[in-house]
């Protein structure tokens, strides 16, 4: 059985691998990626690689000067680029709004991150308003309870490995504002933050190992398993408080309308549920999009957060200039009363923040792939191609960023050096009408997870930008996370040790 079995996968595999290298003659002009070698293509740069190593070569490749080049992936080919210009071309393209399949992988095709055009392009147009400005603003309580906790967590510490403490707080946040739940209350809250992670793990394997990309090929081996067992309990943990939200939805009394509707934060799934969007969301389509929204904006500001607490732990000259800036704009020991004007005026924490984001983007590389044949730049490019656009090299190009690109320095988001810079050098929420939905979100909520650490303690490690080390994975992630010591400051919370945990969802 395992034989016929291989036999018909080497025969898929001849078949497709003759058809792929006649489709890809348009490309034969393109510079390549080296070492490249028949059927394995540049498979030497991770085959067999600690992750660490898969990271620093499939990074080294995506460095490539040229505009265009190519990369094969077994022999799967992807068109790439790191190039400002280009990624503007294909991030702007209408016919370039298609993910390739892997994105199928993380198995939420009806939610909008995965969603292939036909039901991402409806989706998309209704929801862009849940995330509105207004709507945002509205949440600034909870973020503003969420980081609260956060701080209340760390006092009893005095060095950390920072990130899963954060992870905790950005999905407490995600949870608040999605569906209404406070974490705090919820019981084993932290497992769903582990298996979300785990999820992704799984699926960033299978997106580099080719030959388990066919579905069934993938159910023979121990992934799948392992994948489908963790897959399960993360969904029995969400559908219960799912179940939460329903049931508390149903006893709901209609609240009239006092022409004060974002007095009240605009929960995700109530807009959903109520219709107040213009478009009827069918029930997987809610569901999908619920654990979308869960899983693209925890696990992301999560790990954003933590490289920004590592840049201010690294350089304590510029978290000096932070501090000041926050206690310009919030004096005074007593709780910060943040609002929307306040935070705008926090411009070099956000310089700060940006620049941490630029050498550190979360989502180090995007994919796509046509609908139809695109021209990009005389290059005539078939449908079904993948295009990979590289945002970590893109940040680093030294034209674009200057000869010190490699190094951290937030008044590269001066409003001088910003003005002359070309409207796509900076894509860490990505570009173009399918970017990240959750920018404005993970802006304040950063920024407020910003000013409670910065006000609480003083950050300091023995790590240099130098010593980070990264794994290869769909997210940008350290491969060991540097302790930060945590020196607390006078300015900090007054009732911090041992004090009570706030609720984010009043009853
Ligand atoms: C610092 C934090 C964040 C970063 C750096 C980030 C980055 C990105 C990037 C690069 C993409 C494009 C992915 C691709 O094309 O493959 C994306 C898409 C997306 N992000 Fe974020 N994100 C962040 C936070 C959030 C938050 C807080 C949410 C929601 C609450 C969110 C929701 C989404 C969704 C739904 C998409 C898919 C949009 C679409 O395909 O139309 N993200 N994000």
């Amino acid at each position: 059985m395992i034989e016929v079995l291989l036999l018909v996968v080497l025969i898929a595999s001849v078949v497709q691998y003759v058809r792929i290298r006649r489709t890809m003659s348009f490309a034969r002009n393109l510079p390549s990626v080296e070492p490249c070698y028949p059927i394995i293509g540049n498979g030497l740069l991770f085959l067999g690689q600690s992750d660490e190593k898969r990271f620093v070569n499939v990074n080294t490749a995506l460095s490539h000067p040229a505009k265009l080049f190519k990369m094969w992936i077994g022999f799967v080919p992807m068109i790439c680029t790191n190039d400002t210009n280009m990624a503007q071309k294909i991030l702007t393209h209408p016919d370039c709004m298609q993910k390739p399949y892997f994105y199928d992988f993380f198995k939420l095709e009806y939610g909008v991150f995965s969603a292939h055009y036909d039901i991402w392009k409806g989706q998309r147009k209704a929801l862009n308003p849940t995330f509105n400005q207004k709507i945002i603003n509205g949440f600034i309580p909870i973020f503003d309870t969420c980081a609260q906790n956060l701080t209340k967590r760390l006092m009893n510490h005095k060095t950390v490995q920072i990130i899963p403490f954060i992870q905790r707080c950005t999905l407490e946040m995600v949870c608040a504002t999605t569906i209404g739940t406070d974490l705090n209350r919820q019981e084993g809250a932290d497992k769903l933050s582990y298996l979300i992670d785990k999820i992704f793990h799984f699926v960033s394997r299978r997106i580099l190992s080719v030959f388990i990309h066919l579905e069934y090929v993938y159910r023979l081996t121990q992934d799948y398993r392992t994948e489908q067992r963790i897959r399960k309990e993360a969904y029995k943990y969400a559908n219960e408080i799912l179940r939460d939200v329903r049931a508390r939805k149903a006893t709901e009394t209609i609240e009239s309308n006092d022409g004060d509707e974002f007095r009240k934060p605009q929960i995700f799934i109530d807009q959903l549920l109520n219709h107040q969007i213009g478009k009827k969301f069918e029930e997987m389509e809610i569901i999908h999009n619920v654990y979308t929204m869960i899983t693209a904006g925890s696990d992301t500001s999560g790990n954003e957060m933590g490289y920004v607490s590592l840049m201010l732990a690294m350089h304590p000259g510029l978290q000096e200039k932070v501090y000041r800036e926050i206690m310009t704009v919030f004096p005074g020991s007593s709780d910060p009363i943040i609002t929307p004007e306040a935070l705008k005026q926090l411009q070099y924490t956000e310089m700060f923040i940006k620049e941490s984001m630029r050498l550190f983007p979360v989502g180090p590389n995007i994919l796509r792939t046509p609908i139809k044949d695109v021209d990009l730049d005389g290059l005539i490019v078939p449908k079904g191609t993948f295009l990979c656009i590289s945002i970590f090299n893109a940040h680093r190009r030294k034209e674009v960023w200057g000869p010190n690109a490699d190094k951290f320095d937030p008044e590269n988001f001066s409003p001088e050096r910003v003005e002359g810079r070309h409207p796509f050098a900076y894509l860490t929420f990505s570009g173009g009408t399918r970017n990240c939905i959750g920018s404005r979100y993970a802006m304040f909520s950063l920024k407020i997870m910003s000013i409670h650490l910065v006000r609480n303690f003083k950050l300091r490690t023995n790590a240099h930008i130098e010593d980070l080390q990264f794994k290869f994975d769909a997210m940008l992630r350290l491969s060991t996370e540097p302790e930060i010591s945590l020196e607390r400051r006078r300015t900090g919370a007054k009732n911090a040790e041992g004090g009570e945990l706030r609720p984010l969802v009043t009853s």
